[in-house]
């Protein structure tokens, strides 16, 4: 399909990973990865990947509608509590 394509790019987004994202991009399946859910509940998700901080998991109970609940309100991993 890429030959088709020409200087089209590939963006693919759909339960990825960041592992699964990385080994797509640089097998050359696609050109860039979109993220959905694990940007909503990760406000800082390149900081998060750039540094390996494990992410949030999202809460899917407060997805569509409802308020701002979900998605206003997840801390970044500087604002985290830690257990420390
Ligand atoms: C709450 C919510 C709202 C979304 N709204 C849209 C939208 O308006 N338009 C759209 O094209 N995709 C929308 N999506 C789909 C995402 O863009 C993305 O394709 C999908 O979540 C799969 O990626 P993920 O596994 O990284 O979450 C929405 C997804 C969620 C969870």
């Amino acid at each position: 399909m890429r030959p088709e394509l020409g200087r089209t790019a590939v963006i693919l987004a759909g339960g990825l990973t960041q592992q699964s994202a990385t080994e797509l991009i640089h097998s050359g399946l696609i050109d860039l990865a979109a993220f959905g859910r694990p940007y909503i509940s990760n406000p800082d998700l390149v900081a998060r990947f750039r540094r390996g901080v494990p992410l949030t998991t999202s809460d899917p109970e407060t997805f569509f509608g409802g308020g701002a609940v979900g998605y206003v309100d997840h801390p970044t991993a500087a604002e985290a509590p830690t257990n420390a």
